[in-house]
């Protein structure tokens, strides 16, 4: 019995939503009337089986694994009114001119796959099928957290959120993967855009040009490195230590942020005198960490990497102590001013060349109170 109109119906969301046991659901009613359907998946889902789909429920129904979707129409058998598609998202791009194809010639095109990848990306060519498809179901998870709708994937690895800059394709098992809501999903290490000025709000000190960034973008940003280091230091014995006096404030707020045990530690160091904002190159140590650091991992809380000089003197120094790592977390990165390299593994924000001052960083020893980072109008000094 052949359709006399093809179209193409998209069954989407994100992982756990139900999308395969709904077209399942379609393909048995389609029998029921007597259609002829054909199924067919990528080779990369080896979930469950080769020669068939199967939802997380359980139930099944016979799929042909593909490579690519220009093996599907030497495969498509004269009778079939029916084709499905399922996890989509890793077919190439061909995929949409395929189901155009095969809707201009009369079938029912069933396409099921992820609309977001673990990023919360749009997924290979499911935004283009979306786009050209007569209709759109998108279904929705249970979030794991909250219990409320999902609509992204999370990605957990070690029961953390996985990273934004981790390869996108690994068809996984329910201990990698949960269904999130929209507010639950954490993707950490998601470039931070560089931050754009934002004007004085009124009654701020007058020497102000902007403010780079608000308190709460602070307060995003230092959550997600919180999320990040409690991720990579599992079963380490961490040491967060700080560089007064500008990073105080960071670490204050970084340390409530990290949810293993660890230790604090402070040096107080000097890179420049007062009115002179450069750094010199001579860094002065004026208090220095009280604990062995052998052995144990450091991680160096700064506020700004300006040129480098005054980390590459600390990390010279701290090396020669031996401990387990040396790793660094800058809240701050004037990346174009460097002038010796100093490998930076945590950046709250890479941020242009100004001079700036707030949540911690002085002007002339002035200004750390500030709760935002602010810009520094040029030829400003304190008296
Ligand atoms: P570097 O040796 O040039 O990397 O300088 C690092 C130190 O200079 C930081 O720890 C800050 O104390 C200071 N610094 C660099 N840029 C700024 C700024 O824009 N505002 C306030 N302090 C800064």
């Amino acid at each position: 019995m052949k359709h006399t109109n093809g179209s193409i119906e998209i069954v989407t969301g994100s992982m756990f939503s139900g999308k395969t046991e709904e077209v399942i659901r379609r393909l048995r009613r389609a029998r029921i009337a007597r259609q002829q359907v054909q199924v067919f998946k990528p080779v990369i889902d080896n979930r469950y089986g080769l020669e068939k789909i199967t939802s997380h429920a359980g139930t099944e129904f016979e799929a042909t694994p593909v490579a690519r979707s220009t093996d599907i129409p030497p495969l498509l058998k004269p009778e079939t009114t029916v084709v499905a598609i399922d996890e989509a998202q890793f077919f190439d791009y061909g995929v949409v001119g395929l189901a155009n194809e095969l809707a201009d010639r009369g079938l029912r095109v069933i396409v099921a796959g992820l609309d977001t990848d673990f990023r919360g990306e749009p997924f290979g060519p499911m935004p283009q099928l979306m786009a050209v498809a007569e209709q759109v179901d998108k279904l929705h998870a249970i979030c794991a957290i909250s219990g409320e709708e999902a609509s992204r994937t999370q990605r957990l690895i070690n029961g953390q959120p996985a990273y934004f800059d981790e390869p996108v394709v690994a068809v996984g098992a329910a201990e990698l993967y949960e269904a999130r809501s929209r507010q639950h999903h954490a993707v950490p290490r998601r470039p931070a855009a560089m931050p754009s000025v934002q004007p004085v709000p009124p009654g701020q000190p007058e020497f102000l040009g902007g403010v780079l960034v608000s308190a709460e973008q602070i307060r995003d940003r230092v959550a997600e490195l919180g999320a990040m280091i409690s991720r990579d230091y599992v079963g380490k014995e961490l040491v967060l230590l700080c560089i007064l006096r500008g990073g105080v404030m960071f670490l204050t707020d970084l340390m409530r942020q990290v949810s293993l045990p660890h230790t604090v530690e402070f040096m107080a160091i000097s890179s420049y005198e007062p009115g002179v904002r450069k750094s010199t190159g001579q860094v002065r140590i004026h208090l220095d960490v009280k604990q062995d650091i052998a052995g144990k991992h450091i991680l160096v809380v700064e506020d700004i990497v300006d040129t480098g000089h005054t980390l590459a003197r600390v990390l010279d120094l701290l090396n020669t102590r031996e401990p387990a790592s040396l790793r660094i977390c800058t809240l701050l990165d004037k990346a174009e001013r460097r002038e010796t390299q100093v490998p930076v593994d945590y950046v709250g924000f890479t941020i242009p060349n100004h001079f700036v001052v707030g949540y911690g960083l002085d002007v002339d020893e002035y200004h750390r109170n500030l709760p935002y980072i602010g810009i520094v109008k040029p030829g400003f000094n304190i008296g």
